[in-house]
């Protein structure tokens, strides 16, 4: 649906938190229909918000909104990212989130915010960006490849049904979480942007 106003995007202040858990949660509601196991976690509120503020210090990323008036309209996520020493090619730049609301959606504002995010990436200098999608979200998809994005890997899962047994606490996830998704795992990903030469940093 067209909008008389364009969208204006900012940068997400600590003021705005409550605007970027509303577009958080509606991209994760959105994504747990297309596949359950993307449900958040009762304390995501709180984990989000400590995941905001570090990043907000450490400043390696960044977190954008399009507003609408007063009414946020989309966000976007990114931050950078760092795969295991195990790994020659570490660096490059994750998109963590990008939602615009329904009203909003095949009007540009997602265009805008990407741009918006690669430029931040670029100037930070990473050569790729990276992100996870559903592969039934089929409009997304559509979108990234439209961006220039094409899919490097893929998560396969097969459901190993109802056991008795508590799988190990996870001792790596506090510092997987602050290098991204999967610190030790051999996958860097699946989607890759436009940039066939490796990290420079
Ligand atoms: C993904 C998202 C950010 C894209 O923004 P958008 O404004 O909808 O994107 P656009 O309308 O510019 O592009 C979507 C493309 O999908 C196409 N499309 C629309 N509905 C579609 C459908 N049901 N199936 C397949 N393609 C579809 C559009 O025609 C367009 O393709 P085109 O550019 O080749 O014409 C937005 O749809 C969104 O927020 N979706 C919900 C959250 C989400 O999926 N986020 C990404 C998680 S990785």
């Amino acid at each position: 649906m067209q909008t008389m106003n364009r969208p204006v995007i900012r940068d997400a202040t600590e003021a705005d938190a409550w605007a970027v858990l509303a577009l958080f949660s509606a991209l994760h509601q959105f994504n747990a229909t297309l596949d359950a196991r993307f449900a958040l976690a009762d304390e995501w509120e709180k984990v989000l918000h400590d995941h905001l503020s570090h990043i907000r210090t450490a400043g390696h990323g960044i977190t954008l909104i399009a507003w609408n008036d007063v009414t946020p309209v989309g966000l976007i996520m990114m931050d950078g990212h760092m795969d295991s020493p195990l790994f020659r090619h570490r660096r490059w730049a994750e998109l963590l989130a990008l939602y615009v609301t329904p009203a909003q959606q095949g009007d540009g504002v997602a265009d805008e915010l990407l741009c918006r995010g690669i430029t931040w990436a670029r100037g930070r200098g990473y050569v790729r960006v990276q992100l996870y999608v559903t592969s039934s979200n089929m409009r997304a998809k559509r979108f990234y490849a439209r961006q220039g994005f094409v899919p490097v890997q893929e998560i396969w899962r097969r459901e190993l049904g109802h056991t008795d047994v508590e799988p190990p606490d996870d001792v790596m996830c506090l510092a997987a979480y602050e290098h991204g998704h999967d610190l030790l795992s051999a996958h860097p990903h699946h989607l890759i942007i436009d940039d066939p030469h490796e990290e420079t940093r």
